[in-house]
């Protein structure tokens, strides 16, 4: 790395949160025109150094030096002045806003008299910024709208537009899809030319080693080391991640399958999935493998009973299921970890604890009271099992990081007597050496008899887990492979609307 174009230097920072130490004397060195990938596992402390940057923490101790100048409790809108742009990796507290009011949060027109805010003015501008960025949106629809990729775009539109020199990307592509990694990437490498600084955060090695210049590792709270990627290899940063050598990465033992446990006959959802049929045996895992917009999310959710379909059939342990309910199905043991924890995972104000137990609190009663001790001793054990990392059980998940959240979805799911799990992109978002520990978890409760359907998109998790690989293509069932067969050209081809002969 060159000493020149040096754009920020973050030297020995500290943070404590009330019974975390986040962050320890750690150092991050950015220059101008090179992306650099800020990696580590869940809970290393990326997003809070990043926050802390961005003016959202302040420092417990440490120096920060953007461009020259030191940097000392400057506030969000401060920051954003200076040049700092932050992509969060939760967009959520902007979903209400208009996309304009988005873009010029804390910088929109007032008109000449008073204070009021020049709305038809703000919109003129905005769309002209959309225009630039090739997006055609209306300015006055609503960010929640949006998709989480489209979302990101606007992010960076505004970033560009506040003439930003440094901007930093928390796990970007955690909700998109290729092509959209494809757009982002080609916008990155548009910033780099002109000479923008980026941090990238992102637990996807493929994507760091393709768009990387420069990298730092964290672990626990601490620097690791940093330098050019191209001296290092995947294998060289995991370890140096985790700090410890995985093997048996994908731990899938073989269990007994038994008799058929869900058989989905002929469903249909106009616009949204079409012909499925397909059947899920006791102790067997099918992976579900698609693009994203195959139609995947939608035929899970349907069983689930989060959303209605027009025809079709659905058995549960050799019963028609008559009125479909998502109460109805969770009273019947099936679960459903779904791929969007903001939306429908957590509840972001309660305590880690509540957030495990309360949909499965009636396994904690003793007649009417629930038993407080039985309840936290299994929270415990879970958070151990799964290695969640938090303070403790009463800490409240809205201050977990991103994967650990995660954990947590998944934990309250294993507490019920689980017949039929459906898991929407499991570990999405999860580090590697967790992501072992899940695979591992969903391995055993197959062993006991569940019943596991996994979508995925990534490949060697399908291959590694599944006992039958169901392959889908807009909207419908293209294919079905056993898994001693299947190889990732055939099921990628399938999965395409290519014919695969294999
Ligand atoms: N506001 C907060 N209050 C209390 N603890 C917090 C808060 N924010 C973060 N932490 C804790 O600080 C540690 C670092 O979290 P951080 O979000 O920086 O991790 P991360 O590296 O971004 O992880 P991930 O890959 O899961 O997003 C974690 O133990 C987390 O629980
Ligand atoms: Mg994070």
């Amino acid at each position: 790395m060159e000493e020149n174009g040096k754009v920020l230097e973050m030297r020995n920072i500290c943070k404590s949160f009330p019974g975390v130490k986040a962050l320890q004397n750690v150092s991050l060195t950015v220059y101008e025109g090179r992306v650099h990938a800020l990696v580590g596992e869940n809970g290393a402390g990326k997003s809070t150094l990043m926050k802390i940057l961005s003016g959202v923490y302040e420092v417990d101790a440490g120096e920060i030096v953007f461009k020259g100048k030191s940097l000392k409790h400057q506030d969000i809108k401060e920051i954003m002045d200076l040049g700092i742009a932050m992509i969060h990796q939760e967009l959520s507290p902007l979903e209400n806003m208009t996309i304009a009011e988005n873009l010029f949060l804390g910088k929109e027109p007032s008109l000449k008299i008073g204070c009021f805010v020049d709305f038809k003015a703000m919109h003129k501008n905005a769309r002209r910024m959309l225009e630039d960025m090739g997006l055609s949106y209306d300015p006055a629809r609503k960010m929640r709208s949006l998709s989480i990729a489209d979302m990101q775009l606007i992010e960076i539109t505004k970033a560009i537009h506040r003439g930003a020199s440094l901007i930093i990307m928390d796990e970007p592509t955690s909700a998109i899809t290729s092509n959209e990694i494809k757009t982002l990437f080609e916008h990155i490498r548009k910033l780099k030319e002109q000479g923008t600084a980026i941090v990238y955060i992102s637990h996807k090695f493929d994507e760091i080693f393709e768009i990387a210049d420069d990298v730092t590792v964290l672990r626990d709270g601490q620097y690791i080391c940093s330098g050019e990627i191209k001296d290092y290899t995947e294998a060289d940063l995991i370890a140096r991640m985790v700090g410890r050598k995985i093997d048996n990465y994908y731990p899938k033992e073989q269990a007994k399958i038994g008799e058929t446990v869900l058989k989905v006959k002929n469903l249909n959802r106009n616009g949204a999935f079409r012909d499925i049929s397909f059947e899920v045996k006791k102790g067997e895992i099918v992976g579900i493998f698609g693009l994203v917009g195959a139609g995947r999310t939608e035929v899970l959710r349907a069983i689930f009973g989060l959303d209605e379909f027009d025809s079709g059939e659905i058995e549960l342990c050799g019963q028609k299921i008559k009125k479909l309910t998502t109460d109805y199905m969770i009273r019947q043991g099936v679960a459903m970890v779904s791929e969007d924890r903001r939306t429908y995972g957590i509840i972001p104000r309660r305590s880690v604890e509540e957030n495990i137990t309360l949909t499965f609190l009636k396994k904690f009663m003793n007649g009417v009271f629930t038993s407080r001790k039985k309840e936290n001793a299994v929270v415990k054990e879970m958070i151990q099992e799964l290695l969640i990392k938090t303070p403790d059980e009463d800490a409240l998940i809205q201050n977990l990081s991103g994967g650990n959240q995660q954990k947590v979805v998944l934990a309250k799911w294993l507490l019920g007597d689980l017949k039929v799990l459906m898991l929407d992109e499991p570990t999405r978002g999860i580090d590697v050496g967790a992501k072992s520990e899940i695979y591992r978890i969903i391995s055993q409760l197959a062993g006991k008899g569940v019943s596991v359907i996994m979508v995925s998109s990534e490949l060697p998790e399908i291959l590694g887990m599944s006992d039958r690989i169901i392959v889908m293509h807009e909207k419908t069932i293209v294919g079905e492979l056993n898994v001693t067969t299947a190889t990732q050209e055939g099921i990628m081809t399938m999965a395409t609307g290519g014919r695969y002969y294999g």
